[in-house]
């Protein structure tokens, strides 16, 4: 694990009548990447924004956007995130499609993979996934919204995780998502997370984000 953790804007929690604004808001308040949660009313009970939305964002920052489907039919919808503007673009892999033939069709679109697993979710399922994505998202709470609180029980998988992606000297980021803040950023720091996401901490806190940008990085060190 090197240098510091990387701070990820999901602006589940942003003022949606205003999303561009607050794209920009996150970008100039710090942040290294912008996490947009996409989700279908199937692979979880709630329905968020498509391709469209994030192409309508696309413009508010040149920072990576990473989109995050949680999803039932990834392969049918990989080309049309790609095509809209997203830089990283992270399935499930409890999702219906074979994660290898869309980590192939994310390669294909020119963008960088991703795989995520739920809280209940074994670390064996990605193991074979692994050496072919740029990022493993850890869930910290089950997908569907945002300010939940942070499963700590998550933790020893996360730190296995780690542990086989050191063993296998493999440059795959963990990212962290769900209930991540000033309290639980240290703990996910130190079980190996590298990618921090962040939504309710961020568009919730009172005051200015820049602020609680770096207080959140600062947490992250304090481990
Ligand atoms: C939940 C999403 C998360 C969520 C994070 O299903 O994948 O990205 O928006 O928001 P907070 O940080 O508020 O838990
Ligand atoms: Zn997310």
């Amino acid at each position: 694990m090197t240098g510091p953790p990387q701070i990820s804007a999901s602006i589940l929690n942003a003022d949606f009548g205003r999303l561009a604004d607050e794209v920009l808001r996150a970008t100039d308040g710090g942040v290294d990447s912008i996490h947009l949660d996409v989700m279908d009313g199937h692979f979880v009970d709630n329905l968020t924004m498509g391709p469209v939305v994030v192409g309508a964002v696309r413009g508010a920052s040149d920072l990576p956007f990473h989109s995050h489907l949680m999803i039932d039919n990834p392969l049918a919808y990989a080309g049309r995130f790609a095509d809209a503007g997203s830089d990283l673009i992270v399935f499930h892999v409890e999702a219906g499609d074979a994660p290898s033939a869309v980590i192939d069709a994310i390669g294909r679109s020119g963008k960088r993979p991703g795989i995520a697993l739920n809280p209940e979710t074994p670390a064996e399922a990605v193991h074979p996934y692994l050496d072919r994505v740029d990022l493993l998202l850890v869930m910290t709470v089950h997908p569907g919204w945002g300010g939940q609180s942070f499963i700590a029980e998550v933790l020893p998988k996360m730190r296995a995780l780690r542990e086989e992606i050191d063993r296998r000297g493999l440059a795959v980021e963990i990212g962290v998502d769900g209930g991540v803040n000033l309290d639980t950023i240290g703990l996910a720091r130190a079980a190996g997370g590298t990618v921090m996401v962040a939504g309710s901490a961020l568009y919730d806190a009172d005051g200015d984000l820049a602020a609680t940008v770096s207080a959140l990085r600062t947490a992250a060190e304090r481990t």
